[in-house]
């Protein structure tokens, strides 16, 4: 499979299969839109031309901020900020999709406690395995669980009404869906823990409710396939759970998954290509599979799609930090 080959996304079509992978870059104005520096990182990931745009986490609710400068889709008054930004892919005719976050336990910038509006929220008082163990998080009732699918709704619609033309559910990297679907962090014996049917109850309903929501809308996972890394002992999340909970994805109208780590984090040695052949396997191929992590050369995105791990590939660092690099792959495969 040829890396610059198009690919159709429900009503998007990709021109290759490159896709570039979200960068959180901290670059937001305090109210969580974006400024003339969100606008420049961009720029930089249009360079290579990439099929699809992937844009860094926004928080769907306030106590979603992993930092204090979050990027944020939470309410009506930010969605005209981020017109420039939907404009600039609009322009460059690049499909732009927004991925929807909430951080739950993964604060990463303490500064987030100093406001009094804050709340750390979990599904178990369970400290982070990956931040501060002394900070421990407040369990969410059942009643604020069912609240979590709205607030994604609502932030589709706003991404929707901004000009982005899809969103993908951030569900990996140990944030909140992904801490639902890790035993290591997720304790509840209520409909919402237990085996990976409970753990991945929340995912579930946020993804049939943004679809029952937006039928036509471009709507992709972003799927932590495991607590560990391949070739590892395995521990916490499984993959062959991550298989079961990507086949209900595809039955609930998921367009794509984009496969990755969940408590382990993005950085596999070796990358993910085991996990990503897994769950496209899982899903029978009817939609396609996103592989991300450590591809740094043409010849490793080949490489994945050759294997049959994926069908698209996802790129992060090296289009930022050497563009022209990955420009010149089309030369590559010329
Ligand atoms: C600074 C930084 C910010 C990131 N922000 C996000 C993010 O907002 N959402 C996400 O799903 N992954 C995020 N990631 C993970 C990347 O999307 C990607 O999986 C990771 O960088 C590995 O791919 P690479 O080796 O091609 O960079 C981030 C990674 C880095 C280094």
């Amino acid at each position: 499979m040829k890396l610059f080959e198009p690919l159709e996304i429900r009503n998007l079509r990709l021109e290759s299969r490159l896709v570039a992978a979200p960068l959180a870059s901290a670059s937001c104005t305090p109210e969580g839109v974006p400024t003339e520096r969100t606008l420049e990182a961009g720029r930089k990931a249009l360079f290579a031309r990439p099929g699809l745009v992937v844009l860094e986490h926004h928080a769907v609710h306030p106590w979603g901020r992993v930092r204090v400068r979050q990027l944020m889709l939470d309410r009506d008054d930010v969605t005209e900020g981020h017109r420039p930004l939907a404009g600039l892919f609009a322009e460059a005719g690049v499909p732009v999709v927004v991925q929807l976050n909430h951080g739950g336990s993964g604060v990463a910038d303490p500064d987030l406690f100093g406001d009094p509006a804050f709340r750390m929220v979990a599904p178990s008082p369970v400290p982070h395995p990956g931040r501060d163990p002394g900070r421990i998080p407040e369990p969410l009732s059942e009643g604020q669980i069912r609240e979590l699918p709205g607030f994604f709704v609502q932030a589709a619609r706003r991404a929707r009404e901004a000009g982005y033309r899809g969103v993908q559910v951030h569900g990996c990297h140990g944030y909140l869906l992904g801490q639902f679907l890790s035993p290591l962090t997720n304790r509840r014996t209520d409909r919402y823990g237990g085996d990976v049917r409970g753990r991945s109850r929340l995912l579930l309903d946020v993804v049939d409710a943004v679809r029952g929501a937006f039928p036509d809308l471009p709507l992709g996972v972003r799927l932590g396939a495991a607590d560990s890394f391949p070739g590892e002992e395995p521990r916490g999340l499984r993959v062959e759970e991550a298989c079961a909970v990507a086949r209900e994805l595809a039955a609930l109208g998921a367009d794509w998954i984009a496969v990755s780590g969940n408590l382990c984090g993005y950085d596999a040695p070796g990358g993910f290509g085991p996990y990503a052949g897994a769950i496209r396997e899982a899903v029978g191929k009817r939609i396609p599979v996103e592989c991300t992590g450590g591809v740094t050369s043409y010849d490793r995105a080949r490489e994945l799609l050759d294997r049959g791990c994926c069908d698209l590939v996802g790129v992060g660092r090296l289009l930022l930090s050497d563009p022209a690099a990955a420009a010149a792959w089309r030369r590559d495969e010329a």
